[in-house]
């Protein structure tokens, strides 16, 4: 009765292996790439309660503003910084100019460095609705 059982186990883990094998990278969906400052800006962005138009991590509702789940595959870095420091300057009429987001210029230039390195993690893969489109090379030069 055990070799059966441990039999049947052993198959059900060869198959989800043999699954996951051909399944391959173009399958990979969302996906967290956070470095220690990335997981402090976590905090900070629950904290600010940006999920309150913003959606991410399976949290927030979608259709009052961007999903951010991909953003630190859409976006480079550099983006990221800038839109931080004057978000009109990157988007014309922006939200985060305080009329309607919060001001990204108020807040502190830490918490700001926090809240992209948060963002650039969230990474989105081919198989993700959040993936770039047309898609970005994932092998060439990223900032
Ligand atoms: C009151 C609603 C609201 C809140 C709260 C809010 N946002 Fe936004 N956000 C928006 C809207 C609307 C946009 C659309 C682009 C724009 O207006 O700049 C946006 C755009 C963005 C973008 C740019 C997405 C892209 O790639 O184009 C980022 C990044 C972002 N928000 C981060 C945040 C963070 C971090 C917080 C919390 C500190 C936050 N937002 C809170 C409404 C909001």
């Amino acid at each position: 009765m055990f070799g059966l059982t441990a039999l049947i186990a052993v198959a059900a883990v060869g198959k989800t292996v043999m699954q996951s094998r051909a399944e391959g990278p173009a399958q990979v969906r969302d996906f967290y790439e956070w470095t220690e400052a990335g997981l402090k800006g976590k905090g900070v962005y629950g904290q600010l309660g940006c999920n309150n138009c913003h959606r991410a991590m399976g949290v927030g509702e979608v259709g009052l503003a961007p999903v951010l789940d991909g953003e630190g595959t859409r976006r480079q870095r550099d983006w990221l910084v800038r839109y931080f420091d004057n978000p009109t300057s990157m988007v014309p009429g922006s939200a985060h100019d305080g009329h309607l987001g919060p001001d990204f210029r108020l807040l502190a230039p830490e918490q700001r460095m926090l809240l992209i390195e948060f963002l650039f993690g969230l990474k989105a893969g081919p198989a993700s609705p959040n993936y770039p489109i047309p898609p970005i090379s994932l092998t060439g030069p990223r900032s």
